[in-house]
């Protein structure tokens, strides 16, 4: 699946590129120039870099604390 249609890089490619060390937007942007155009693919790029430094949230992460 295409993440960013601007620099045609797919979710399999981004990931890839996390796991690597890239786990940042500046990081990716830079290696990239994903992000960098339109800017229309960041919120998917935020979900994919939550998702790779942290594959298993606690869903008590959550919960409010008093
Ligand atoms: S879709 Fe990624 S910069 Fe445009």
């Amino acid at each position: 699946m295409i993440v960013c249609e601007c620099k045609g890089l797919t979710e399999v490619g981004i990931r890839n590129l996390i796991r690597e060390g890239w786990n940042s937007m500046p990081l990716l942007e830079a290696a990239t120039g994903v992000g960098g155009d339109c800017g229309g693919c960041w919120q998917e790029l935020a979900r994919l870099l939550a998702e790779e430094l942290d594959p298993f949230p606690d869903p008590r992460d959550d919960l409010p604390t008093n």
